[in-house]
């Protein structure tokens, strides 16, 4: 394969501000071409084209001219198109990947691998039975700091991982304003962003396997009001949450969110700016939730989206027999204690020279483990990582729905 050729299915938020625009910088370097976009809502694709065009002219490179589809089927049939990029809401996964897979081509598929274990399952199984592993999108993997964190880890230097602990304490109330707001669509916010974590957790066990886990959570700040406006542009109340305050130009999230075209829908699924006191939602925004390992280890993630914006609004801890590491991921930091606190006590910076662009430089390392992968290289997370992430978040959902019982995952696992 020379050029390669690139279709994305889902040109919004995370198609085109973070892999969108990444491909058409680095287009020249890479040899990677945009040559496909699908989107159910026409509209959005020359929005899209215009994003990413904007930036190959900023990085000095070539304009795409992509065909555009409406149907993730023929963008998937196109013979111009040698890698599948899937970037729609999380329920419409399934509808792309299994025929993606199932025709042989390259296909990145974002994380969560879907919103019900159902459809994680059949993914699964579709790219099992195509023997065509996917690559997916879970950012940390592709981090600077997360990486190095992994290597000290690996080292030994902490003795045996024992415990884990992802603190989140976000400003993301856009998950009330958003398609996440229902779980039919996300999942659940804890899906789409407590996946991350889960695959995180199961990065560092290794082989290790999460056999139970309990939770609790609800919601504290975000709760039913009765007279609640439908939308933030019909709402002149003095609110911190309203969508374009909401929405800030961070590196996480919804940066420069592609195109304020959602404005005019009347859908409320195709909105960004429900009013995030409306009936409609059943995702939680809070949750304290505990796996335990088959091998022992315990790990826990300790999650808000109604945080203020901070510099410790996510951090890793993890302890070992022989001392603790903790990372602070705004600040590309790793904090570590190793030989039982006696002699060292380190503080390692690691930001990467493109930290400052999308999810901490991640985005740009992606494209080009993706372009990599589409060459003939091996995925370093595939659909089995999706799968088990998803099972781990379902069955805390479970758990919570249920009151804190703890649940069984086999049994989850089995009964789904
Ligand atoms: N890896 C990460 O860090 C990361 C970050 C953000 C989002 N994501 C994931 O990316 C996915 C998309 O999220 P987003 O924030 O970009 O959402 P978005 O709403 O901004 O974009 C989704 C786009 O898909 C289009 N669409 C909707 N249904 C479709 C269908 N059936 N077929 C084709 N197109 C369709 C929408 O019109 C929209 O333009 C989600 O699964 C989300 O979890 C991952």
């Amino acid at each position: 394969m020379s050029t390669l050729r690139v279709g994305i299915i889902g040109t919004g938020s995370r198609g085109i501000t973070c892999i969108g625009r990444q491909i058409a910088e680095q287009s020249r370097e890479l040899d990677i071409v945009i040559t496909a976009f699908c989107n159910r809502t026409e509209s959005r694709m020359q929005i899209a084209l215009d994003d990413v065009n904007e930036a190959a002219a900023k990085a000095g490179n070539e304009p795409f001219s992509p065909r555009f589809y409406t149907k993730a089927q023929g963008l998937i049939d196109d013979p111009g198109v040698d890698l599948i990029v899937i970037t729609s809401p999380t329920a419409a996964h399934a509808e792309a990947t299994i025929p993606a897979l199932l025709s042989g081509k390259k296909v990145y598929l974002d994380k969560p691998i879907a919103h019900t274990m159902e459809d994680s399952i059949a993914i699964r199984k579709a790219e099992e039975e195509a023997g065509n592993p996917m690559i997916m999108g879970f950012t940390r993997r592709y981090e600077t700091p997360w990486l190095k964190l992994h290597e000290i880890v690996e080292s030994g230097v902490i003795g045996d991982l024992k415990m884990m602990l992802i603190r989140a304490v976000l400003p993301y109330s856009f998950y009330f304003q958003t398609w996440h707001r229902t779980r039919a669509v996300s999942g659940g916010a804890l899906n789409d962003k407590g996946s991350h974590y889960t695959d995180v957790f199961n990065w560092f066990a290794g082989d290790a396997r999460a056999n139970r886990v309990n939770a609790f959570g609800g919601r504290h700040v975000f709760e039913e009001e009765k007279d609640a406006p439908e939308f933030c542009s019909v709402c002149d109340r003095d609110c911190p949450y309203r969508a374009e305050v909401a929405m800030p130009d961070t590196q996480d999230q919804m940066k420069g969110a592609v195109d304020r075209s959602y404005e005019t829908e009347t859908d409320p699924l195709k909105r960004k700016d429900n009013c995030v006191y409306k009936s409609g939602a059943d995702i939680f925004d809070h949750a304290s939730i505990h796996y335990q390992y088959n091998n022992g280890i315990v790990a826990s993630i300790f999650y808000a989206v109604y945080g203020p914006q901070a510099e410790d609004e996510e951090t890793l801890e993890l302890v070992g027999t022989k001392g603790r590491i903790i990372l602070t991921r705004l600040r590309g930091e790793i904090d570590i204690v190793t030989d039982y606190g006696t002699r060292s006590h380190e503080v390692i910076h690691c930001k990467s020279d493109d930290f400052e662009s999308s999810h901490f430089g991640a985005d740009k390392r992606l494209v080009r483990e993706i372009a990599a992968f589409a060459r003939g290289g091996d995925s370093p997370v595939d659909g089995k990582y999706g799968l088990e992430a998803t099972r781990m978040i379902l069955a805390a959902l479970k758990s919570i729905d249920e009151g804190g019982e703890t649940v069984q995952m086999i049994d989850f696992f089995e009964t789904v």
